[in-house]
């Protein structure tokens, strides 16, 4: 069933006992499961989500994948090809996700090599150094976890489970970051430099991950009395930046960030307001790398048909002897 058949297949008069049956669950804390009668607009925005989210974990394997034949020993080259195919795995369960919601991959992949589903921001920027490989596990996967660890919490069943194992990887992938970056901040000043351009670079494009800030974000109210996002994008960012203020203390980077103090009344860092313009231009396709992560995409896609029309022979091949097996 593609996602335009689960739109108009779905009750849109459901019987009031099944709205209340929802409404109910998710006020218990409960959660919807595929079988269950669920609201038109909880559909259609778990399945933008989700798919935004497998789309988003499908073109984050590019900016890092890039430094694979790269890395600088086989130690960082084993660890970066096993978070890279992490990456895979969480577009996989999401993907996977996005189905039981009536959403058809094949489907979501063309949306994304269309334009017409977004995927986040921060991918369409370049990995200039193997530093960018440290930085983007300390801040991306890091603001991953601070966005991911809530939705295990998700009322959507299947979207909550694939988080918690994919949050158990992303804190792998935030911790190699760190680690990758605390040894080169042991090493030359040339490495230290690198370090402290990466983060210069990375650090307010990672603020801008969380979204446009809570007033400008008008799907958000819904989404959290749904209960599928269980904090605003505001509280999020928040939460990340006074996470990563002592990390970064401890590495001895400087956050590139003038307003950033620590606020005693508040017991929450202060800081300065991220470029929104910025994001919007990103957001609309207008970013460093938009059309070379979608071009590569499309390519892979393209050279990758053949796999496809292999697995739907061989299934084919294969319910045909069983069913030769059955009438036999
Ligand atoms: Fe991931
Ligand atoms: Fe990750």
């Amino acid at each position: 069933m593609t996602a335009q058949q689960a739109d108009s297949s779905a009750a849109h008069d459901a019987p009031p006992a099944l709205q209340e049956h929802f409404e109910a669950t998710i006020a218990r804390d409960q959660r919807i499961e595929p079988r269950d009668w669920m609201p038109e607009g909880y559909r259609k925005t778990l399945i933008r989500q989700v798919a935004q989210h497998a789309h988003s974990e499908i073109i984050g394997m590019q900016p890092e994948g890039e430094w694979i034949t790269r890395a600088p020993s086989l130690r960082r080259k084993a660890i970066l090809f096993a978070k890279v195919q992490d990456e895979a795995g969480h577009g996989l369960y999401l993907y996977s996700a996005a189905e039981t919601l009536g959403a058809d991959r094949a489907d979501l992949t063309e949306r994304l090599i269309e334009g017409r589903q977004k995927y986040s921001s921060i991918f369409n920027y370049p990995t200039l150094s193997f530093a960018d490989v440290g930085v983007i596990g300390w801040f991306v996967d890091g603001a991953a976890i601070c966005n991911q660890v809530p939705l295990c919490r998700s009322s959507y069943g299947p979207y909550a489970r694939a988080m918690v194992r994919i949050c158990k990887e992303e804190s792998f992938h935030q911790r190699q970051g760190y680690e990758l970056l605390m040894t080169m901040m042991r090493g030359t000043d040339a490495q230290r430099e690198m370090v402290q351009d990466a983060v210069n670079r990375w650090w307010w494009p990672s603020l801008m991950m969380f979204g446009p800030p809570d007033d400008a974000s008008p799907n958000s109210r819904q989404s959290m009395a749904w209960k599928i996002k269980r904090h605003s994008n505001d509280e999020l960012r928040q939460r990340f930046v006074d996470m990563t203020v002592p990390q970064a203390e401890k590495l001895g980077v400087t956050l590139p960030d003038p307003d950033l103090t620590w606020n005693e009344e508040r017991g929450h860092h202060d800081f300065g307001t991220p470029d929104w313009d910025e994001l919007m231009r990103v957001i609309k396709g207008d970013g460093p790398c938009n059309s070379q992560r979608i071009q590569r995409r499309r390519t892979a896609h393209e050279e990758g048909a053949w796999v496809r029309e292999a697995a739907v022979a061989h299934a084919a091949k294969q319910a045909a002897r069983a069913e030769k097996g059955t009438a036999a």
